[in-house]
């Protein structure tokens, strides 16, 4: 995990790579020990762009970059078992979460995974559809209200819709009352992330760790308590609405039969509130800022949008039927991953990567902003260019090259969940409205576990009227 800022070139042309953004910057080791440090791009190596592997040395053990897609594969699919997350991120996530997916590992790991994956499978991510559109759709009478041209930090507006509808999706009609208490976990959670050298010796290690914990122990309470209640509610009540607590409270894993207990269900609510909705913000706040960068790709969305859905709220059954929409969601999420660095990996075992000897310890470090922008495998990698998804571009381009729900046994549970609501949020906002960048000033990049734009995206909500195709079709 890596923390830090960096600024980002904002005109049409302007290349958003790394080498682009001007001489690194070096850290002292005094900087390193007060918890300072440089985040992505930063924080990896300039070689990586267009190396394989990149080895580091440093006084924790050996550090290895990986750029290449078969390599990324060796360790994440392949050899998974081999390459377990690291202990300092799982015992990080657990202090958060509890026993939920991000904050444990081994048998404990694959029982819970198995027992929720029916709950984010297609047939079931299909019913959370008119909880996510109608959220969208509700969005839209919220923005009604503002005047045309109403500066908006597309930011936060992201993070309060794709706030709802997690909550929808989860609790139905009852999650509303929570946002508030979310709200005051994410405003305190950053710090904790915060690691430094002190978290990699073993004495001092713990010693913090057992301060973190505590302050997290109660930052979390009050959300904690509030989903307690919601949980034991729903297991008494008769009639349960089918959303994904029940799902999660029905769950068996279909090799035992058991199912999860009060407390694990609980872990796994908060995980995958944390983790369900950040990620999508992120994406999103991206989408509008590339629309806004791109006005011809911004044309032909409207077209697409126009010519499916002539101003509806779409469905699930729409969403095949949008495949401009889908390819410009996959190049931002190709772009602007919003999980950049997935979790470190260290090796169990010795092994070798492309004839490099890795040693036992060994830290991986496999970051979707490198692979997904690497010189080897992307034409033109900093262009926004949505039909390098074409089904005829793509062909021959290894799966890994792109992986911003990460690969392996330890993809993201949510990865088809989150691109349904990405689909419908864009779909549905985009038919309403245009956002423009309201400043030309340059957009900083913060990375502290997801990729965001730093100090927020002011943007300009204008209405739209529909094109000539939009008003033929009625
Ligand atoms: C654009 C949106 C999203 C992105 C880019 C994203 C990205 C990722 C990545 C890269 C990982 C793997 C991390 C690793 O290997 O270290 C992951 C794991 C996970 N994600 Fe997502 N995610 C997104 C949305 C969601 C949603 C909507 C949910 C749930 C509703 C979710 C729940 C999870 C969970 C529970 C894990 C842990 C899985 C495990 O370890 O078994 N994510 N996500």
């Amino acid at each position: 995990m890596f923390a830090g800022g960096t600024t980002m070139p904002t005109s049409d042309t302007a290349p958003v790579l790394p080498g682009a953004l001007g001489a690194r910057p070096i850290l002292s080791l005094r900087d390193r020990l007060r918890g300072k440090r440089l985040g992505m791009p930063w924080s990896v190596p300039e070689a990586m762009f267009h190396e394989p592997l990149v080895r580091q040395k440093t006084p924790i053990g050996d550090i290895f970059y990986i750029g290449d897609p078969q390599l990324a594969r060796h360790v994440l699919v392949e050899r998974a078992a081999e390459y377990p997350k690291a202990e300092i991120e799982l015992r990080l996530f657990s202090a958060l979460f509890g026993q939920g997916l991000l904050g444990i590992d081994g048998e404990l790991w694959k029982t819970h995974r198995r027992t929720m994956a029916p709950a984010f499978a297609p047939q079931a991510v299909a019913t959370y559809a008119p909880a996510m559109a109608g959220s969208a759709e509700a969005f839209v009478g919220r923005w009604s209200k503002l005047a045309d041209g109403a500066v908006v930090d597309a930011s936060d507006e992201m993070t309060a819709l794709t706030l709802t509808i997690i909550a929808r999706t989860m609790f139905s009609g009852e999650g509303e009352g929570l946002e508030p208490l979310i709200q005051e976990v994410l405003r305190g959670a950053p710090q904790f992330s915060d690691f430094n050298m002190l978290d990699f010796i073993p004495v001092t290690r713990a010693l913090r760790m057992r301060g973190r914990e505590k302050r997290m122990a109660a930052l979390f309470r009050p959300l904690d308590d509030a989903i307690a209640g919601m949980i034991a509610a729903r297991e008494a009540a008769a009639v349960a609405p089918n959303d994904l607590l029940s799902r999660l409270i029905a769950a068996r894993d279909e090799t035992t039969g058991a199912g999860l207990s009060a407390q694990e269900v609980r872990d796994e609510v908060i995980t995958i509130f944390m983790a369900g909705h950040e990620t999508t913000a992120t994406a999103m706040t991206w989408i509008w800022f590339l629309l806004a960068k791109h006005p011809q790709e911004a044309a032909r969305l409207r077209t697409e949008l126009d010519a499916a859905l002539a101003g509806r709220t779409p469905t699930q059954d729409d969403l095949a039927q949008l495949p401009f929409t889908r390819r410009l969601v996959d190049e931002a999420l190709r772009l602007f991953p919003p999980a950049p660095g997935i979790s470190a990996r260290v090796a169990r075992a010795e092994d070798e990567l492309a004839g490099v000897r890795v040693r036992k310890g060994a830290f991986m470090v496999i970051a979707p902003w490198v692979l997904q922008r690497h010189r080897s495998t992307w034409e033109d990698p900093e262009r926004f260019d949505p039909d390098r998804f074409l089904p005829e571009r793509s062909e021959g381009r290894p799966r890994l090259a792109n992986m911003p729900f990460g690969a392996g046994p330890r993809v993201c549970i949510g990865q088809l969940m989150a691109i349904n609501e990405i689909v419908f949020i864009l779909a549905t906002l985009a038919q309403h409205y245009d956002l423009e960048l309201a400043s030309d000033a340059p957009v900083e990049l913060k990375h502290n576990v997801t990729l965001r734009p730093k100090g927020g995206l002011p943007m300009k909500v204008r209405r739209r009227s529909r094109t000539a195709a939009a008003v033929a079709a009625e």
